[in-house]
């Protein structure tokens, strides 16, 4: 105990998965979770943090729960290997939130720059969620009722991971060793810490219409490539393009690889080439989007393929996720009782202490 190396990571159900998602994290858990190199992995849907922003939305998040575990499913994480589970299922994560409150001030969590955007996003300013304001606490939670030592998260999560390990050394410093802290795992290309949308914004959201979802069709995937936003200024095939901003090449950082040439652009040795070629002018947008048409499909095909399957047995994938929630509310129990313990509420299951109490009493 203590040293085992256990991954713990989630997703609110707002939406299907998309590239981005992909990219920035489902990839690599898949990788982590069959490297062997880890003790367990925990995936859940975090459809109780989902409701701190759509609480007037709740079919939304219930719909959302079976996409995002298909999703899961048709990427790879398998549930032999991997403990997926629902949130809200797992009751004592409120109940380590409800303690943990008292390690948090409020002008900490004003200040978590991820809180901060998304209370200006929502248009929350002059009327917060107190749930929404306090949901780090609950991620803090997520992460700690599971003794999770790896995080792989998206960047914008780096503050979230920040505050667990915060709230963590606390615990610990006043109630003695008892919660792990976490370390974030971040994807090491670059391009793939903030996949843009297809129209070149910074973020890929639902909202905006500008992502390509694990499970869209071949011929929506085409659409969505062919129309991407490259460079506004590259207007003849002759006239030299920029890379900078340029979605399709940024798509190509964090998905092509060097045996992709030979089986999609022959004419061309690597990335580099391609690129050079690209800002020297003669070579036309609609080729590169070919190429990384192509490329997509690759990587996409099978993942939608899997998830058709899957799609074909729904009631299957419930009774997944209830095992994973059983299997993750053990884990978070045992975590619990050790909480207890430290903060000196297990009246009743410690026999000293009765004993103590009525022989303190007995002396008076
Ligand atoms: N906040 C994460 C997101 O928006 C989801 C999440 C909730 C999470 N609890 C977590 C991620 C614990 C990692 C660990 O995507």
């Amino acid at each position: 105990m203590g040293k085992e190396k256990i991954i713990l990571t989630g997703d609110r159900p707002t939406g299907r998965l998309h590239i981005g998602h992909y990219v920035g994290s489902l990839k690599r858990r898949v990788e982590l979770q069959n490297s062997g190199l880890y003790d367990k992995t925990f995936i859940f849907i975090a459809d109780a943090q989902a409701l701190t922003d759509n609480i007037d939305n709740p079919e939304k998040v219930r719909q959302n729960v079976i996409e995002v575990a298909l999703d899961y499913m048709a990427v790879g994480l398998d549930p032999s290997k991997s403990t997926i589970f629902i949130q809200s299922q797992i009751p004592e994560l409120c109940e380590l939130t409800f303690y943990y409150m008292d390690l948090v001030t409020v002008s900490r969590l004003q200040r978590n720059p991820t809180v901060k955007t998304e209370i200006q996003m929502r248009n929350f300013e002059t009327s917060i969620p107190v749930g929404f304001f306090t949901y780090p606490i609950s991620q803090a939670a997520d992460i700690t009722a599971f003794k999770a030592t790896t995080v792989p998260v998206g960047e914008d999560q780096e503050p979230m991971i920040e505050q667990t390990r915060e709230i963590v050394r606390r615990f610990n410093h006043i109630y003695g060793d008892t919660l792990v802290e976490p370390e974030i795992l971040l994807p090491d290309n670059a391009a793939c810490l903030r996949l843009p949308g297809t129209d070149g914004k910074a973020k890929m959201s639902k909202s905006l219409g500008n992502c390509i979802y694990l499970s869209d069709t071949a011929d929506e995937v085409e659409k969505k490539v062919k129309s991407m936003y490259t460079d506004p200024t590259h207007l003849k095939v002759s006239d030299p393009g920029k890379l900078e901003g340029n979605t399709v090449f940024t798509y190509l950082d964090a998905f092509c690889k060097p045996e992709h040439f030979g089986r999609y652009l022959p004419d061309y040795p690597n990335l580099d080439e391609l690129k050079a070629h690209y800002t020297r002018g003669g070579l036309g947008d609609m080729k590169v989007k070919k190429f990384l048409a192509a490329i997509m499909q690759e990587e996409l095909t099978p993942i939608r393929e899997r998830r058709k399957e899957f799609e074909k047995d729904i009631p299957a994938i419930y009774e997944m996720l209830r095992k994973g929630c059983e299997t993750a509310r053990t884990t978070a129990a045992a975590t619990l009782d050790e909480v207890r313990k430290a903060m000196k509420i297990n009246y009743f299951d410690d026999t000293e202490l009765i004993a103590e109490q009525a022989q303190r009493f007995g002396q008076r």
